[in-house]
């Protein structure tokens, strides 16, 4: 019966094989995953966003991100309750500082436009160090293991920045969960971004979405300046 024992023999091996392959593949997808990701080149995800100071809500708004880098534009409407401060101290005459606010962004110039009151202003650009975020921006992040956020696990990646750490969350398959920030010199700030995953969409966004309006050509009377970035903020540079 040698050919019979030669076959067990066989069947032994091929399980034991198969066995470390799929240990082999496990562990390759883990430090796959631990990788940080780099983002599309361009996405649109709908958000609600939260500043908080110790346990004073500072604001809690919707809002949503339109990326493409692809033609180096994008587009962040932090809208009706927010504390953005890009939008908020930029000198602009408003009825309504909290009101619905757009951050438009081209290859030059990054623009703060309330909507709803016809007002906007330049203010800043690539001297600033505003411009369109690499889809890299996480490379050499630090992987900090999962989170469940609003019932589905997320991969985080932390990033340290000189005033700011940026946590960024997704799930296994690159839906974004949260961008989650914390200011180093104020330890007791959070601004977090939750992401509606449903709304994620990798679609190319219409051309009318990053539309510049004309009365947008002035210089903001207090323009942005990198220092004030000692405050809440979403990160504008890489
Ligand atoms: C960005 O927009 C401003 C205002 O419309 C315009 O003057 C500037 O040329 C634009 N930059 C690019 C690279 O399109
Ligand atoms: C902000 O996000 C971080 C990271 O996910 C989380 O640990 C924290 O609980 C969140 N804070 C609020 C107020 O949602
Ligand atoms: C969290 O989940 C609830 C219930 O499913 C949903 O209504 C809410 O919009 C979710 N929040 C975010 C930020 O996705």
């Amino acid at each position: 019966m040698a050919p019979l024992r030669i076959t067990y023999a066989a069947l032994c091996y091929i399980s034991l094989f198969m066995e470390l392959a799929t240990t082999l593949t496990q562990i390759g997808d883990l430090s796959r995953s631990e990788q940080p990701p780099t983002w599309p080149s361009t996405f649109s995800v709908n958000f609600h966003e939260e500043n908080w100071v110790w346990i004073i809500p500072l604001a809690r708004n919707a809002g949503a991100w339109h990326y493409d880098f692809a033609n180096k534009r994008m587009r962040y409407d932090h809208l009706q309750g927010q504390f953005d401060n890009f939008c908020h101290g930029r000198g602009l005459d408003l009825k309504d500082s909290r009101g619905d606010c757009h951050l438009l962004f081209n290859a030059t110039d990054m623009f703060v436009h309330y909507p709803g009151e016809q007002k906007c202003c330049r203010a800043c650009g690539v001297a600033e160090g505003c411009t369109v975020l690499k889809p890299n921006w996480l490379a050499g992040g630090t992987y900090l293991g999962t989170e469940t956020i609003n019932g589905t696990v997320c991969h985080g990646w932390e990033t340290d920045g000189a005033a700011a750490t940026d946590r960024w969350y997704q799930t296994e398959d690159g839906t974004p969960c949260r961008y989650a920030e914390t200011i180093k010199f104020w330890p007791h700030s959070t601004h977090n971004i939750t992401f509606h995953m449903s709304s994620y969409s990798r679609d190319p966004i219409p051309n009318s979405v990053f539309h510049v309006p004309a009365y947008c050509n002035v210089r903001c009377p207090s323009p942005w300046r990198p220092l004030s970035a000692l405050q809440p903020s979403i990160r504008v540079t890489t």
